[in-house]
């Protein structure tokens, strides 16, 4: 692997600084300072930065963030705008986002480097429930629209799978779905006549936002990554019991 790949996935830095600090003549191989980012380097070459020796992969863990409005859950954001990234800055190690919430969303949303973990949690084959707090307009919500949203509600991209849904409110439902498709909570309320106000996530797995502030993060114990871990695998072993 090329050397500023490398210390990326150390969680040294970005690719792009890493190629910085490989420049600056900060990184070594076996003792020797290379300036050359391209070098083809593993685990057994003896690769240190600023003096820290980079063995084996690193440490896999997973954040809970409360994402406010307006922050963005992607790892980049192109028109500068604050990422839900940038809330754990005190992470040396490169953070992803695990799915997606809109801008306009705010609530629970998990990081990690666990690259694998992270695909499992999303794929809507692992069947992840998540619940989702939603006050909405076009007056108190009835039976007939709770019905809908219970059996499955059809959106331009197809039906949506039946939901979990309780009324808290006149206005003010909370709904849990296992997929993840684009803006799928504001379209489905929309279908039933009542448009999305506002959309905060408070569950995902077995996991709740709990007390945690809007901006603030948590590491998860080991236990609660290992719960996250097994729901993904429980998911897949059932569907290959039922041979779906
Ligand atoms: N559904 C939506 O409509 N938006 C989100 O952010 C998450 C689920």
């Amino acid at each position: 692997m090329r050397l500023a790949k490398y210390l990326a996935h150390a969680g040294v830095a970005s690719r792009r600084a890493a190629e910085a600090m490989i420049r600056d003549g900060r990184v070594t191989v076996a003792g020797d300072v290379v300036l050359d980012p391209a070098l083809d380097v593993d685990e057994r070459s003896g690769v240190a930065a600023d003096g820290r020796r980079l063995d084996g992969p690193e440490r896999h863990v997973v954040y809970a963030v409360n994402k406010p409005l307006g922050v963005v859950s992607t790892a980049q954001d192109t028109h500068g705008r604050p990422t839900v990234v940038s809330l754990v800055p005190d992470e040396p190690r490169r953070l992803y986002p695990v799915g997606r919430l809109d801008a306009d969303t705010s609530g629970l949303i998990l990081l990690t480097n666990d690259g694998a973990l992270a695909h499992r949690l999303t794929h809507p084959s692992f069947e992840v429930g998540k619940t989702y707090r939603v006050r909405v307009g076009g007056g108190p919500v009835g039976e007939q629209a709770l019905g809908r949203l219970r059996e499955g509600v059809r959106l331009r991209d197809g039906m949506t799978a039946p939901a979990r849904v309780v009324r808290v409110r006149k206005a003010e439902i909370e709904l849990t779905i296992h997929e993840g498709r684009n803006r799928q909570v504001r379209r489905m309320c929309e279908a039933v006549g009542h448009p999305v106000e506002a959309l905060q996530r408070v569950t995902f797995g077995p996991l709740r936002l709990g007390v945690l502030a809007p901006g603030a993060h948590r590491r998860l114990s080991d236990a609660e990554v290992e719960r996250l871990r097994g729901l993904s695998g429980s998911a897949a072993t059932e569907r290959k019991r039922r041979g779906s």
